[in-house]
Order: structure tokens, then C-alpha cells, then sequence
């Protein structure tokens, strides 16, 4: 990728885009997705397990604080993320049931997750602590989403075409709304950096230990705890994942941040992102791709 400065920035623009998955098409009913990398698939699987309801935590805290945004820019990218995150919460949740098929220890830790942030959101009497959380939180769903797309060859290019296409949605999206709860944050709480970044330290921290709680049991189905080196191979790719993610949030936690200006590549754009949104728009259908249909994507730009 070059640089262009035609590009317009991803973080321009966010489109609500309701999509469906129907998780009755996944080949074999094979939850391990990706063949290019099936540990990337137990991982993100793993990981997302939680993630529907963080995002209906954040519509839920959004709406609450919406009307108090005075910047009119701001308060139309916080109405677009809720919309994001209402259309991803519900698609996940019912990925989590496809997963639960599978995995029965997925049903309790959907329910843990949704008590957690449920407890969460019945306090209200700390705005700062939710929008501090979500800011922390949506850092690394915005830097997961660059780590997954740039990695793409790597992690999914051989892979279910319905739940590839889920990720590649949720992924651009995430991307696209990567600044908001940064704005947000920063609008209500410019000076008090330090919570800022306290909060990324608690949000990794939490996203690590759901992950791993599901991806020990999930790991052990697949058979990867029936040997010392297969075992080795998992808790390495989780160790290796998670650092990754913990890695490419160092700049976050300098005092100029912006996750506009994150890295040098930020205007760069992935190009099967750009291509994704194109395909998006022009109304061609994306709950399903081919590897075939996501490679001329990327050819598109
Ligand atoms: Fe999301
Ligand atoms: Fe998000």
C-alpha cells in the first residue's frame, strides 16, 4: 500500500449496514472456520464470545449521554455507532448459539458476559466509568479489526465463507468507528488522561481472561490438549494473539494520541476494506464471500 492523501480517511462517513449471517450455511457446521489458520479461528471465536454484549452496553451508555454531545459532528458518529453495534450485538449473540452447539460451556459464559455488563450498566452513578471503559474497550476492537484485516492472508484467506464474512464486516466497521468512543471520551473528559489509559490497561486485561476462559475448553474439544506439543502450539497462539493486541496499543498510551493519526499507515487504508465497503454500496451481496470474491476486492482498489 502507498500513500495517497486522495484517500479519504476510513474513520469518514460510518454507515449503519444491517446485514444478517445465516449460520445454517457454515460448511460442515465446522465452527473451526478458517483452514488457513484453525487456532486464529478458535481464538477470535473465543474472543467474541463476550463482545455482543459490551456493544450492547455501549448503544445502551451512548443513548444515555447522546443528547449531551454539543458537537454535531460527534453526536452524528455516536448515532452511527449505535447503530454499528446494535446490528453486531444481535448477529453475535446468534453466534454464540451456533457456537454453544458445539462448545456447551458457550452458553454460561454468554451468560456471564451478559450479567457482567448488565451489573455494569445498572450503575449509573459514574458516567465517567462507562465512557472511560468503552474508550478503553473499543481500543482494541478497533486495533483487532487492523490486526485482522492487514493479517487476512494469514488468518482466513482458506476459510468459511459465512463466518469469514461476519468478521470482515465486523472488522471494517470497527475500523470505520475506531475514534468515536476516543471523541467521546475526550469531549467529556478531555484532561483526565490517566483514567484513559487506566482504562485500556482494564479493558485488555478483561478481553484477555474472557478469551482465554472460552478458549481452553474450545481448545481441549478440538483435541489440541491431547498431546504436550499440540497443547504448546495453543497456549502459544493465544500468548502470541494477545500480545499483538497489547503491542500495537503502545501509541494509545502516548499524550497526542488520536486513533485518526494511529500508525503511519492510517491513511492507507486495508485495501479489501475499501474494496468491501465499495462492494457494500454498490449492493452486492456480502454475507458470504468466496475467497475468490474477497481477493477481487482487494484488486478493485
Ligand atoms: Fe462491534
Ligand atoms: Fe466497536
Amino acid at each position: 500500500m502507498t500513500t495517497n492523501e486522495s484517500h479519504t480517511h476510513p474513520m469518514d462517513n460510518i454507515e449503519v449496514r444491517p446485514l444478517r449471517f445465516n449460520y445454517e450455511n457454515v460448511m460442515m457446521q465446522d465452527p473451526v472456520w478458517s483452514h488457513s489458520n484453525p487456532l486464529f479461528s478458535i481464538y477470535i471465536n473465543a474472543l467474541g464470545i463476550h463482545v455482543p454484549y459490551f456493544e450492547r452496553f455501549l448503544v445502551m451508555a451512548f443513548r444515555d449521554i447522546k443528547k449531551e454531545i454539543t458537537d454535531e459532528k460527534l453526536q452524528k458518529d455516536v448515532k452511527a455507532i449505535i447503530g454499528q453495534e446494535a446490528h453486531h450485538g444481535r448477529n453475535f449473540i446468534e453466534f454464540n448459539k451456533f457456537l454453544a452447539k458445539r462448545y456447551p460451556e458457550v452458553t454460561n459464559l454468554d451468560l456471564r458476559a451478559k450479567g457482567y455488563f448488565e451489573n455494569k450498566l445498572s450503575d449509573k452513578s459514574d458516567r465517567r466509568a462507562h465512557i472511560g471503559y468503552i474508550a478503553g474497550y473499543e481500543t482494541f476492537t478497533y486495533l483487532g479489526g487492523m490486526i485482522i484485516l492487514d493479517g487476512y492472508e494469514k488468518w482466513m484467506k482458506d476459510a468459511d465463507p459465512v463466518i469469514r464474512s461476519l468478521w470482515l464486516w465486523h472488522q471494517v466497521e470497527e475500523v470505520e468507528h475506531g475514534a468515536v468512543a476516543f471523541d467521546v471520551y475526550k469531549h467529556f473528559y478531555g484532561k483526565d488522561e490517566w483514567y484513559r489509559k487506566a482504562m485500556i490497561v482494564k479493558s485488555l486485561a478483561h478481553i484477555a481472561y474472557e478469551t482465554w476462559l472460552a478458549y481452553v475448553p474450545m481448545c481441549k474439544k478440538e483435541g489440541y490438549f491431547s498431546s504436550p506439543s499440540k497443547a504448546v502450539k495453543a497456549i502459544g497462539f493465544y500468548l502470541s494473539f494477545s500480545c499483538k493486541l497489547a503491542i500495537k496499543a503502545l501509541p494509545v498510551f502516548s499524550k497526542n494520541y488520536s486513533p485518526r493519526l494511529h500508525q503511519t499507515d492510517s491513511f492507507e487504508q486495508n485495501k479489501i476494506a475499501v474494496g468491501w465497503r465499495a462492494e457494500y454500496t454498490s449492493g452486492k451481496e456480502v454475507d458470504a464471500l468466496s475467497s475468490e470474491a474477497v481477493m477481487q476486492l482487494s484488486s478493485k482498489t
